[in-house]
């Protein structure tokens, strides 16, 4: 499928969870055999000429996606989850989404010293989350060059904010 018909597969929603925000749901294209499968292919088309010997993924949209492009990579999958529910020791960081804040937790002894990690995620928009996700997969030893999205939201500043911090952002639509 080419972006264009992954994109009308995205439904907006205005004013989810909160006025001024237009929500954009992906469970259509999840619902989609051909979209799923379509988006998956588009993002191992990203991923292609990036090195990585894992991927990572953050909870929960993060883990459809990131789960499944790392089958097709032939990669091990690393969760970044929200609180509480890693049941060993873990680190973790507090970021500021578009809508509220929130904080993400990483097993560190998942990740190898100085092993090149993907991050993935379904999509950017003030690149809180993605950030957050960097820093925790950084502070454990990988080095984090390059972040997968569906959706790039280009009117917030998710792709600048990652550039700041040395990570280049590759989405299949924005
Ligand atoms: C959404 C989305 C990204 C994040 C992007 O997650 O899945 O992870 O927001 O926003 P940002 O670039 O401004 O940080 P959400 O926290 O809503 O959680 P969910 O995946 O559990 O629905
Ligand atoms: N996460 C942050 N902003 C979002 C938006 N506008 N739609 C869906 N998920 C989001």
């Amino acid at each position: 499928m080419t972006p264009e018909e992954l994109k009308a597969l995205v439904r907006t929603v205005p004013g989810f969870p909160q006025p001024g925000i237009q929500f954009r749901d992906i469970t259509p294209l999840l619902a989609h055999a051909k979209g799923l499968a379509g988006s998956i292919t588009a993002l191992a088309d990203l991923a292609r000429g990036v090195e990585a010997q894992a991927v990572a993924g953050i909870e929960a949209r993060g883990f459809i996606f990131g789960t499944a492009l790392a089958l097709e990579l032939g990669l091990g999958f690393v969760p970044l989850r929200k609180p509480g529910k890693l049941p060993v020791a873990t680190i973790s960081e507090d970021y500021a989404l578009e809508y509220g804040t929130a904080r993400l937790e990483l097993d560190p002894t998942l990740i190898e010293r100085g092993e090149r990690v993907l991050l993935v995620d379904d999509l950017l928009a003030t690149g809180g989350t993605a950030t957050a996700g960097m820093r925790l997969l950084r502070r454990a030893g990988a080095i984090v060059e390059h972040a997968l999205f569906l959706i790039d939201l280009p009117d917030l500043p998710g792709r600048a904010a990652l550039a700041d911090e040395g990570v280049a952002a590759h989405a299949v639509m924005a």
